[in-house]
């Protein structure tokens, strides 16, 4: 195994993701940022520069557990101090585990303003995927809003609420087209868009017949559920979160803000067309086009236009499709199993909130404020106040109505922590509800820090201790990322094994801002020796200030 060096200059420049200049986060000058390609075992070795100027910053390595390292985990407030403007700081962790991966941003809103780029871990040498492939492609998948994140943060956080509404556009690595036609993009010399710019054209995967390709797709939109469809061919699952899967066959997928997938395509459709991979909103009223690329069959040119139309992703709210595409995702046989039983149970209910008259998302009424100080320096280091004490609540009161509209939402805000014995197994019961408008009720990706999980289960409604007995301990999936359907509830299963305080929420980035998650802390006494570097804010800073290190 290797140490990889990347060197990155974060900050703004100017972009035309969707023939539209904006400015964004970009690295290296590049939008998205680059992509980091690793073998399993191997350490990545990122020396950061914050060039914003004017904001801190930290960079999330989405799936990886960052087992032995929790301060490289990039999250502000919870692993380390944000990166002042002019700082560097060394992210270094192992892959330990091919797949599919990503990074963002993850202090403000800093993700949606383009803060993310790929991470893709090969098997190690000697090593083989337990499928066959002849190429592969890497489909990232975003939204993209013109509005600033700072002009949306604002709108977030006032009263009366300004919700940022439905993104302009999608974008595939970083590509789209908004308010031009596509098709025009294609044939040569009739290109109706504003722009010359190439940054905007659409992606093409140059393929040949009879071949397979494994389509690695994950996705880091801000707020949209996505369904990918590509016409005439049918797609089999076989990885999602970088657990393998047991193989399906499918004609589309729904993703998810945090999940990923690979696909194997088989070019085994009428190699004289090309077709459209089209990409869709799910869980919504879509008011954003469809991303659309081209599966070009070589030799035909690239710009040939598809015979056929793109495919139509199902109705925004035919919930049934989504619940029975997440019920087939199974582990691949031979895959770990959870433990038969749980030392713990949490049961965390979603529920949109009213505090002082700002509108927010809390968890067991409770809305996450993150603390100034980073929980893993301030409980490493026992330093009193740096958080709010006491353990947020197990459960939630047996007679609230998951159905309706809470009848007295006013909620609190918090920074309080849930402690978890270490090495010990947990279950964690997500509980949809109806938000504050009746008869809505939205979907919600939740992410896990540190670790994978089991998804043992889901249901619709209300959940209940009966529901235990029908888990599935058998083949459940692997995942870091899994949703939670309309008014249902989804129950995951972990072994708190890494050392370290973990962030657990909903992957919407505006629902995140707006206090939809909780921290978990779990053997904080055996994390090793943490970057100064790391804890430079805060209390944490004050103790270093005055040599107080232990
Ligand atoms: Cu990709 Cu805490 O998130
Ligand atoms: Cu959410």
């Amino acid at each position: 195994s290797k140490t990889r060096h990347f060197k990155w200059e974060v900050g703004y420049i100017y972009a035309s993701p969707d023939c539209n200049e904006k400015i964004l986060i970009g690295i290296n000058g590049q939008f998205p940022g680059p992509t980091i390609r690793a073998k399993a075992g191997d350490t990545i070795h990122v020396e950061l520069k914050n060039t914003l100027h004017t904001e801190g910053v930290v960079i999330h390595w989405h799936g990886i557990r960052q087992f032995g390292t929790p301060w490289a985990d990039g999250t502000a407030s919870i692993s380390q101090c944000a990166i002042d403007p002019e700082e560097t700081f060394v992210y270094r962790f192992r892959v330990e585990k091919a797949g599919t991966y990503f990074y963002h941003g993850h202090y403000g809103m800093q993700r949606a303003a383009g803060l993310y780029g790929s991470l893709i871990v090969d098997a190690a040498d000697g090593e083989a995927e337990p499928f066959r492939y002849d190429g592969e492609f890497n489909l990232l998948l975003s939204d993209w809003y013109h509005q600033s994140i700072y002009d949306q943060t604002v709108g977030l956080s006032s009263k009366p609420f300004r919700w940022i509404g439905e993104p302009q556009t999608l974008l595939i690595n970083g590509r789209g087209q908004y308010n031009c036609s596509l098709a025009a993009h294609l044939i040569e010399g009739s290109n109706t868009c504003e722009t010359t710019s190439k940054d905007c054209a659409p992606v093409v995967l140059r393929v040949l017949p009879n071949k397979t390709y494994r389509l690695r797709i994950a996705s880091t939109t801000s707020l949209s559920s996505l369904n990918l469809a590509i016409g005439n061919h049918k797609m089999v699952v076989v990885e999602a979160d970088g657990n393998h899967v047991e193989p399906f066959m499918v004609d589309d997928i729904d993703i998810y803000s945090g999940e990923s997938y690979s696909v194997l395509l088989t070019t085994d459709q009428n190699p004289s067309s090309n077709y459209w991979l089209s990409i869709g909103v799910r869980g919504r009223k879509p008011k954003t086009s469809p991303a659309l690329a081209i599966v070009n069959y070589s030799p035909n040119s690239p710009s040939k236009l598809p015979e056929s139309s793109p495919p139509i992703a199902p109705e925004w709210n035919d919930y049934n499709h989504s619940k029975s595409f997440s019920y087939r995702i199974l582990a691949r046989r031979g895959a770990p199993k959870p433990p038969q039983s749980a030392d713990r149970r949490i049961v965390l209910l979603n529920t949109q909130n009213k505090i002082d008259g700002y509108t927010k998302w809390s968890i067991n009424n409770i809305s996450l404020a993150l603390p100034p100080t980073p929980y893993l320096g301030s409980m490493r280091y026992r330093l009193k106040n740096a958080f709010d004490a006491g353990t947020p609540p197990e459960n939630f009161p047996s007679s609230y109505d998951v159905m309706r509209p809470p009848t007295n939402p006013n909620s609190t805000q918090s920074s309080n922590a849930y402690v978890i014995r270490f090495n010990s197994t947990v279950d964690v019961i997500l509980q949809n509800a109806n938000a504050l408008a009746v008869n809505v009720s939205e979907i919600h990706p939740w992410h896990l820090h540190g670790h994978d999980f089991w998804v043992v289960g889901y249901g619709d409604g209300r959940f209940d201790e009966k529901d235990v007995a029908r888990f599935n301990l058998k083949n459940p999936p692997l995942r870091n990322t899994v949703v939670i359907f309309p008014y249902g509830w989804t129950a995951i299963r972990f072994v708190a094994d890494n050392p370290g305080v973990w962030a657990f929420h909903c992957h919407i980035e505006p629902h995140l801002h707006m206090g939809m998650g909780v921290i978990f802390a779990e053997g904080v006494e055996h994390v090793g020796k943490i970057p100064k570097e790391a804890l430079v804010c805060g209390m944490t800073g004050k103790m270093l200030m005055h040599n107080h290190l232990p």
